[in-house]
């Protein structure tokens, strides 16, 4: 039996500059680029919280509220939000911090799947995830859901057998 561990024990903090080479033709950061720091830092905390090799599995949500101008300091938060058997949700909360007060704001976020694999690819399972914090706990309760909306997207579940997005709907 593998011990259950908390958000905190995974919580990854990415911390990096907007460069030139990564902004769009505004002068913002490119919406690839920051999906690829929140894959590295994702990829980090399922890591951290398996002790495994992981692979994205899906991208689930990405929102890109807020442009991120170049010179930004960008922090990319991520912490595994819940585990399942094989697979675990990542959550991602993106801050830029203001140049003058210090002060973070929060830019974007997103939610990826990870999957637990052994040196063959194979899927392993992972330790259970105990959320402790009120954030952490809404966050643990309405995971199920999104990952039969993932799966059935994926055409991976029938929709009938969805029943945590059926439920939404009563
Ligand atoms: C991710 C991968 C290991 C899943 O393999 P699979 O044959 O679907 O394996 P399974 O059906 O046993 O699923 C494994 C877990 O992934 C979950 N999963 C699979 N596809 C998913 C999706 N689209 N969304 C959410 N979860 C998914 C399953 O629900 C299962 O979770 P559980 O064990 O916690 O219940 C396999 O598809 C893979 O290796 N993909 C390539 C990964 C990769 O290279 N990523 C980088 C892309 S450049």
């Amino acid at each position: 039996m593998m011990e259950a561990k908390t958000p905190t024990q995974s919580l990854t903090i990415l911390t990096d500059m907007v460069l030139p080479s990564e902004t769009n033709p505004l002068n913002n950061l490119f919406g690839g680029e920051l999906l690829a720091r929140m894959d590295r830092a994702a990829s980090i905390a399922a890591r951290r919280h398996s002790r495994r090799i992981t692979v994205t599995a899906s991208v689930n949500h990405v929102a890109f509220n807020r442009s991120i101008p170049l010179g930004s300091v960008v922090t990319v938060e991520a912490k595994v939000s819940r585990a399942f058997k094989t697979s675990m949700e990542v959550f991602l909360d993106v801050w830029i911090e203001d140049r003058e007060s210090g002060l973070k704001e929060k830019a974007n976020e997103a939610i990826y799947t990870f999957v637990a694999v052994d040196e063959f690819g194979k899927p392993v399972n992972v330790p259970e995830l105990i959320p402790e914090t009120p954030l952490e706990i809404e966050r643990f309760n309405a995971a199920l859901r999104r990952k039969q909306l993932s799966l059935v997207l994926a055409g991976k579940m029938k929709p009938n057998d969805a029943t945590e997005l059926k439920a939404l709907f009563k």
